[in-house]
């Protein structure tokens, strides 16, 4: 459930109107609901209430500093996988025992910000960023605490692209490469190797992967005697974007609990689209209607460059008139939204039935709030809009949207060329 809803044929997010955010803001932009965004940190957190496992928002899917400030507030962990990330996660106020980092290509200068702040863990995933971080952390004199990502080999059921468990993705490690590392701790004399971590992937929509691979990770611990004291077992869970019927967080609490609690080990979880997904949409403006003899396209002010999972991943994000047409008598018509962005991989939805919007009409994709800003680009040198957030009764701009002059912000054009 979200608080995006229509009320006398207006369309609100909590108690205010779209439309009036949309006068006071240009579009397109991201709007989103505090409300949403907490309810569902709070669905998994008291899902899992009898573990008391550490939830840390996967800040990659939305790196709003609001966003995250909001979930800190409310006892939240970061995952975060950058040195941007890190830096972000600091200015949120994070404490620095609650964030994990992971990520394959970690360099030297973020994994020493990393130990500087203090963090629970990094979740490493080869052995020589293994020897990275022992040698960090032996230059700045620091015991620190690692967890082994594995790789489970498993199938997780999502898009190739945001599968990462299968064996032949780049993410984690094989079983065997983890026990050879759990043998040779004593290679790492400034290092705590105390836990193992999974993601398997994202968007899933049943626990039967997830059960798969904790099983498969609990058994690997079991047989080789391999101590540690932590299990991170990553993100992943599923939400609705059209006729999906994901798990709630209380039927993939059942499925994993039991497994999780014989285990007796301190459990993290990752969530990022579960808890930011339907807590963000995006909105945009009908430009043109342009009927051709095959199609007919609604062009709105926003494309790829904003939201780029439809392009991508042909992901499907519903869309919505802010307003219903009075005078449309409802009649819907085959469209495809399509953006201003000279690709023809630019479009937020194809064969969509929608009534005639007229020019400066409202649209809102919806399921926009994971991986929506923190994938735009300025792609046809399009300055990205705003970030909105509604918070009791009141809206916030949480991030002025761009300027021409931020598009050229750090360029120089050399005087040999003047
Ligand atoms: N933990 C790790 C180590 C991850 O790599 C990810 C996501 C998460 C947690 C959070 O996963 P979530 O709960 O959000 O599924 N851009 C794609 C999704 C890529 C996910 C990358 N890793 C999309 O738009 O669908």
């Amino acid at each position: 459930m979200h608080e995006f809803t229509f009320k006398n044929n207006e369309f609100y997010c909590e108690n205010i109107k779209v439309s009036d955010i949309a006068k006071k803001v240009p579009t397109p932009f991201y709007l989103y609901s505090y409300k949403t965004l907490i309810d569902h940190y709070k669905k998994i957190k008291s899902a899992f209430s009898s573990i008391k496992p550490l939830i840390c928002f996967s800040v990659k899917s939305n790196s709003s500093l609001a966003v995250l400030r909001a979930l800190v507030k409310n006892g939240a962990g970061l995952d975060i996988v950058s040195g941007g990330e890190l830096y972000k996660a600091k200015i949120a106020g994070v404490d620095p025992k609650k964030v994990v980092y992971a990520g394959v290509g970690k360099k030297r200068d973020e994994i020493e910000s990393a130990i500087k702040f203090g963090i629970l863990f990094f979740d490493a995933e080869s052995e020589e960023e293994l020897g990275q971080i022992e040698k960090a952390a032996a230059k700045l004199k620091k015991k620190v605490n690692v967890a082994i990502r594995i790789n489970p080999d498993i199938i997780p059921k999502t898009h190739k692209y945001i599968a990462t468990g299968k064996g032949e993705s780049k993410f984690g490690l094989d079983f065997e490469t983890v026990h050879k590392i759990f043998n040779s701790r004593w290679k790492y004399p400034s290092l705590n190797i105390c836990g193992v971590q999974m993601h398997i992937g994202s968007q899933i929509l049943d626990a039967a992967p997830f059960t798969e691979a904790i099983k498969k990770v609990l058994e690997f611990l079991k047989e080789y005697k391999i101590d540690v004291e932590y299990f991170n077992i990553g993100g992943g869970l599923g939400i609705v974007y059209s006729i999906e019927n994901p798990q709630t967080a209380k039927s993939f609490a059942k499925s994993i609990l039991p497994l999780l609690k014989r285990s007796g080990l301190k459990i993290i979880l990752e969530p990022g689209r579960f808890v930011s997904g339907n807590s963000g949409i995006l909105v945009t403006k009908v430009l043109y209607t342009k009927r051709t003899p095959r199609k007919t396209f609604v062009i709105v002010d926003s494309g790829m460059s904003d939201l780029i999972r439809p392009s991508l991943y042909e992901a499907y994000h519903k869309i919505v008139p802010v307003s219903v047409p009075r005078d449309s008598s409802a009649t819907a018509e085959k469209v495809d939204v399509v953006g201003p962005i000279c690709e023809s991989g630019d479009f937020l939805g194809k064969d969509r039935y929608l009534p005639y919007m007229r020019p400066g009409s409202l649209v809102a994709v919806m399921g926009a709030g994971a991986y929506g800003f923190t994938m735009s680009s300025n792609y046809n040198s399009r300055p990205r809009g705003s970030e909105v957030m509604v918070i009791r009764n009141k809206f916030y701009v949480v991030r002025k949207g761009e300027t021409y002059k931020d598009l050229v912000r750090g360029e120089t054009i050399p005087k040999v060329l003047k």
